[in-house]
């Protein structure tokens, strides 16, 4: 059984990882400074798997306790790196701490990779870097924009340096450009809990169907799209987590062709905010009220994923649609506590 380092692995991406990691066979080895995430994760994997994953409590911008994880685990035979703050109005109000975390980590991560000689990781970016893209669906050669926030920046910085380090050392780069994820395991054991009032639409939209919020916000209804609301590619948080597992496959299989490669990871199609609003009615017979008001800053109008690449190099499709997501996440919603 292959030993995988999985940072953030407590996370909403990251134990959805661990669990398709599992049921390939493979030994996730989870840290996450519980910042974001509770402990109570692993009972929840155990839950659905019957496999309680091992787990270190580690500050990643701490350097020598990332020292001593590696020390203490010579048979990490890859590292999937999820662990970041993603929270992109905050960063915009505390750029330093943004900053200092999501990048110091990543170094911190790569020393040891290098030092301890682990070459694979799978790194876990966003569609963010392309910003506004100039045409759609947008390939992973098209142009990377100046970022609108210091989050979305740190994303573009740790794409450079592992960019770098592939050219510089033996490490072997995989960088996942996610889109949107959504949903849930079906179980509707784990999902991701928003603190305070949600930032992302789907929290925000499932809050409203059960009466917590009076309405959702859209925002913008003046975009050039069928609608007039924004577009998103919105993919399942299952079908991400067997990319992970397709592009770590890839690198321990050695048919990984570029030191550095990047696919981007959705499904291919776009969907406008009213869209997403009518499925989601459709998918759970529950009513959505909304107004539309003004368009929130630093949002772009729509972006969604050719995926041909991740098919062609990966062996990897979604496979999930916008009834399972809606499903789960509803489902996920109703066993939260508010
Ligand atoms: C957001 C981040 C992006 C990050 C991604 C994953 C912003 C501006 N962008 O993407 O950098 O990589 O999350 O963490 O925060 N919407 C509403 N009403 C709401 C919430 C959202 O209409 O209450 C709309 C948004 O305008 C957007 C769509 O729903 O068109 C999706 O929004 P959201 O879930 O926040 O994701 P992104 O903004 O696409």
């Amino acid at each position: 059984m292959k030993k995988i380092l999985v940072t953030g692995g407590t996370g909403y991406i990251g134990s959805h990882t661990a669990i398709e990691l599992i049921s390939k066979g493979y030994q996730p080895l989870l840290i996450d400074n519980l910042s974001n995430s509770k402990i109570e994760r692993l009972d929840q994997i155990q839950k659905i798997t019957g496999v309680r994953p091992e787990f270190v409590q580690v500050e990643m911008c701490d350097g020598a306790a990332m020292r001593s994880l590696f020390q203490a685990h010579p048979d990490i035979a890859a590292v999937i790196h999820f662990a970041a703050v993603l929270q992109v109005g905050e960063s915009v109000e505390n750029p330093l701490f943004y900053y200092r975390n999501n990048i110091v980590s990543t170094l911190n991560l790569l020393d040891c990779m290098k030092e301890f000689k682990v070459k694979p990781i799978v790194f876990s970016s966003s569609c963010t870097v392309y910003g506004n893209p100039d045409s759609l669906p947008v390939t992973e050669f098209a142009p990377i924009k100046e970022a609108v926030s210091p989050y979305g920046n740190t994303k573009k910085m740790c794409e450079d340096i592992l960019r770098d380090t592939s050219k510089a050392t033996d490490i072997d780069v995989i960088s996942l450009r996610y889109f949107n994820p959504i949903g849930n395991h079906a179980s509707a054991e784990i999902g991701e809990e928003p603190h305070g009032i949600p930032t992302h639409l789907i929290p925000y939209l499932t809050q409203t169907a059960r009466g917590i919020r009076p309405h959702l916000n859209i925002f913008g209804g003046d975009y050039a799209t069928h609608d007039g609301t924004c577009i998103r590619d919105y993919l399942h948080v299952v079908d991400l987590a067997k990319a992970h597992i397709a592009a770590i496959e890839r690198q321990l299989s050695k048919k990984q062709e570029k030191q550095y490669e990047v696919y981007n990871i959705g499904t291919g199609i776009g969907y406008s905010v009213l869209d997403m609003v009518q499925a989601f009615e459709k998918a759970t017979g529950k009513a959505v009220p909304y107004q539309i008001v003004d368009r929130r800053a630093g949002d772009v109008e729509a972006v969604y994923a050719d995926t041909s690449a991740a098919s062609e190099k990966l062996g990897w499709k979604a496979e999930l649609g916008l009834e399972d997501m809606f499903r789960s996440a509803w489902d996920w919603e109703l066993k939260l506590e508010h």
